[in-house]
C-alpha cells in the first residue's frame, strides 16, 4: 500500500514537471522597442506586447524571447542597464509585466529574458559607487592605469584593445582617475568577473526575474565575460595582435585579433554554475528553464557551452544560417551548413536554427525575399529549437535609414555619413509592419516613430496576409502547425541535395506519417522523383505551400512526381505511416 501511495505520488510530481518542452520550442523574439506602441509615445512598450499575445499563439509560437526591457539610458537600446530588476518607463511599469506575464500564462506562451551580463550603464548604481572606490565596490569593474607617455606625460589608454563599436575598448574616469574596459559602447561598463561578489549580484537577478516565474534567459555577449588576466602577463592586459584583415585601420573592431577579449576559458564555468542555477528552480516552478548563449566565435568554442561530461550547459545560438548561407548559397552548400551544426554537436543535446535578430540584415534583403518561405521552413522543419525575429514571419525587409534618422551607435561610431549604413542595425529594428494604416499600425499615433517604418509595409503587412491564403505568414503558421506533430518532434533527420538547386529534408518516425519539406532555389519549375527515399511511403499530402509554389495546400502527390515551381517551398506529408 505505502509503496503505491509513494509510486503515485512520484507520477504526479513527474507529470507536473514539464521537462522537454523547450527542446522543440518555436521562439519569437521580439524588440520591444519596434514591436507595438501602445501608448502613442513612438516607442514599442509592454502593453504593446501584451495586446498581441493572442496573435503569437494562434501563429503557433511556445515562447517568446523579449529583448531587454530594464531601466537603461538606451545608448544601446537597452543593452546598457542601469538596474536590473526595474523596467524602462517607457517600455512600461512592473505592474504591466506582470499582466504580460500572467496573459502570456493563460495563453499558454512561455517568456524568456534577455540577460546582460558582461555590463551594465555607466549610470548604474554599482558603476557610480566603485567609481567612488566605495567599500564592497572597487573591483566592480575593469579598472586599470593608463600609461603615461614618457616625452609628453600624456596619460593614454593602457593598451591596444578596441570597442566592438569602433575605438579604444577604454575610458578615463574623472572621478575615479582610471581607466574602465568597455566592450561595446562607453556607457556600457565591463563587469569584473574575477570579483565574486559581482558573480553572485548577478546570480541574484536571475533569481529575481526567475521568482517572478519567467521560463529562462537568452545571454548576451557571452563571451566577453573574462578578459586576459594581467597575473599572467607581467601585471598588464597585453596589446591584441593585429588581423591582418585587408581594409581595416586601428579603429574598427576587425583591425585586431580578439585573443585577449573573447572565448577566455572561464567563460564556460560560469555558464554551467548559471544552469545549475536554473535548475534550482525546476522541481520549484514544475518546469525546464531555458538557456540560450549568444557568442559569435569558432564552432568548436560554441560547442563547449552545451557541456561536459559531468556539467550541464546552455544552448549556443547556432548563427550558421546568418553568417555562411547567402543569396546565392545552393543547396549544397546549405545541406553542408545543416549537417555541420548536426555532426558537431554532443549527442543527446538540442540543435538550433536562428533566421535572424536584431543586430543582423534581415533575412528578406540577406538571402532574398524569394528564399523567405524556404529559410523559414528549414528553421522550423529541422530538430530542436527554432528562433524566428519579429517580422520574419512576413517576409519583412531592411528599411532603409538615412543618416539623420540613424539611430545605433555602431553606426554613428563610424561618423561617416556615407558609409554609416555597412554597420548600422537599424534597418532591422524597424517598427513592425501590422497593417496598411500610417506608421504601419505600430503607433497609436500618426508622428514619427523612435525609427522610421520600412517604406514597404503598404504591401508587406501582416493584416494583408493574414487573410491571404497564398502568403508569408499562412506558410509559416501552416509549418508551425505541422511542427507540432511527433515526427517533426522527435523524427530522424535526412538531408539531401538532389542537384544544385533542390534540397529535401525528410523527418521520419516509426508509426507516424512523416514529413518532407522541398526547396526549389532555381529560376526553373522542377519535377521530382523521389523513390530513392526508400523508407518515405509513396503517397504525399500538400501540407503548407510556399507563395511561389503552384501546387496547392490539400493536393494529393505521388513521390515519383514531386513538382516544385521556381522558388517553391513545399511542405509535404505522407498518408501513410512510416516505415
Ligand atoms: C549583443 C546584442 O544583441 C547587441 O544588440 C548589443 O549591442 C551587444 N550584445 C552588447 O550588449
Ligand atoms: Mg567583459
Amino acid at each position: 500500500m505505502r509503496v503505491a501511495i509513494l509510486l503515485l505520488f512520484v507520477a504526479t510530481a513527474a507529470s507536473a514537471v514539464d521537462l522537454d518542452w523547450w527542446k522543440t520550442a518555436l521562439i519569437y523574439q521580439i524588440y520591444p522597442r519596434s514591436f507595438k506602441d501602445s501608448d502613442g509615445d513612438g516607442i514599442g512598450d509592454l502593453n504593446g506586447i501584451t495586446q498581441k499575445l493572442p496573435y503569437l499563439k494562434e501563429t503557433g509560437f511556445d515562447a517568446i524571447w523579449l529583448s531587454p526591457i530594464y531601466l537603461s539610458p538606451m545608448y544601446d537600446f537597452g543593452y546598457d542597464i542601469t538596474d536590473y530588476r526595474q523596467i524602462a518607463p517607457e517600455y512600461g511599469t512592473m505592474e504591466d509585466f506582470k499582466k504580460l506575464m500572467s496573459v502570456a500564462k493563460s495563453l499558454g506562451i512561455r517568456v524568456v529574458l534577455d540577460y546582460v551580463p558582461n555590463h551594465t550603464s555607466n549610470e548604474s548604481d554599482w558603476f557610480v559607487r566603485s567609481a567612488r572606490r566605495e567599500p564592497g565596490y572597487e573591483d566592480y569593474y575593469m579598472w586599470t592605469d593608463g600609461v603615461t607617455d614618457p616625452e609628453t606625460g600624456d596619460v593614454k589608454p593602457p593598451n591596444n584593445w578596441v570597442s566592438n563599436f569602433r575605438k579604444s575598448a577604454w575610458e578615463f574616469n574623472k572621478v575615479r582617475g582610471q581607466y574602465y574596459l568597455h566592450q561595446f559602447v562607453i556607457g556600457q561598463p565591463d563587469l569584473n568577473y574575477r570579483s565574486d561578489r559581482v558573480q553572485e549580484e548577478m546570480k541574484n537577478v536571475l533569481r529575481f526575474w526567475l521568482d517572478l516565474g519567467v521560463s529562462g534567459f537568452r545571454v548576451d555577449a557571452v563571451n566577453r565575460l573574462y578578459e586576459a588576466d594581467p597575473k599572467n602577463y607581467g601585471g598588464r592586459y597585453p596589446d591584441e595582435p593585429v588581423s591582418g584583415i585587408p581594409g581595416t585601420v586601428p579603429d574598427d573592431y576587425e583591425y585586431l585579433d580578439h585573443i585577449y577579449t573573447q572565448d577566455m576559458d572561464e567563460t564556460y564555468e560560469v555558464v554551467y554554475n548559471w544552469r545549475d542555477l536554473l535548475d534550482e528552480y525546476i522541481p520549484k516552478q514544475g518546469e525546464y528553464k531555458i538557456m540560450m548563449t549568444e557568442a559569435y566565435s569558432t564552432l568548436n568554442n560554441m560547442i563547449r557551452y552545451y557541456g561536459t561530461k559531468t556539467r550541464n550547459g546552455s544552448i549556443p545560438f547556432n548563427f550558421s544560417f546568418l553568417g555562411d548561407i547567402t543569396k546565392s548559397s545552393n543547396a549544397w552548400e546549405i545541406k553542408t551548413v545543416i549537417d555541420k551544426w548536426m555532426t558537431y554537436m554532443p549527442s543527446g543535446k538540442t540543435a538550433n536554427w536562428v533566421n535572424g535578430n536584431h543586430d543582423q540584415s534581415r533575412m528578406g534583403t540577406r538571402q532574398g525575399v524569394d528564399r523567405v518561405d524556404a529559410m523559414n521552413m528549414l528553421a522550423l522543419l529541422l530538430p530542436g529549437v527554432a528562433i524566428t525575429y519579429q517580422g520574419e514571419e512576413i517576409g519583412m525587409t531592411d528599411g532603409e535609414i538615412s543618416w539623420e534618422d540613424t539611430r545605433d551607435p555602431q553606426a554613428c561610431n563610424t561618423d561617416d555619413p556615407i558609409n554609416y549604413y555597412k554597420k548600422s542595425r537599424d534597418p532591422c529594428r524597424t517598427p513592425y509592419h501590422w497593417d496598411n494604416s500610417t506608421n504601419a499600425g505600430f503607433s497609436s499615433n500618426s508622428g514619427k516613430p523612435w525609427l522610421p517604418v520600412a517604406e514597404n509595409y503598404r504591401s508587406v503587412n501582416l493584416a494583408e496576409q493574414i487573410n491571404d491564403p497564398k502568403s508569408h505568414y499562412q506558410f509559416y503558421k501552416d509549418v508551425a502547425s505541422v511542427r507540432k506533430s511527433p515526427t517533426v518532434r522527435d523524427g530522424d533527420l535526412d538531408t539531401r541535395a538532389l542537384s544544385e538547386s533542390v534540397l529535401v529534408i525528410t523527418r521520419l518516425l516509426p508509426g507516424s506519417p512523416g514529413v518532407l519539406g522541398v526547396v526549389n532555389l532555381s529560376d526553373e519549375a522542377q519535377d521530382l522523383d523521389l523513390s530513392s527515399l526508400h523508407l518515405l511511403p509513396a503517397q504525399l499530402r500538400v501540407v503548407a505551400s510556399g507563395v511561389d509554389c503552384s501546387v496547392e495546400k490539400g493536393a494529393a502527390v505521388s513521390k515519383s512526381n514531386v513538382h516544385v515551381s521556381a522558388h517553391c517551398a513545399l511542405l509535404l506529408q505522407t498518408v501513410d505511416n512510416c516505415c
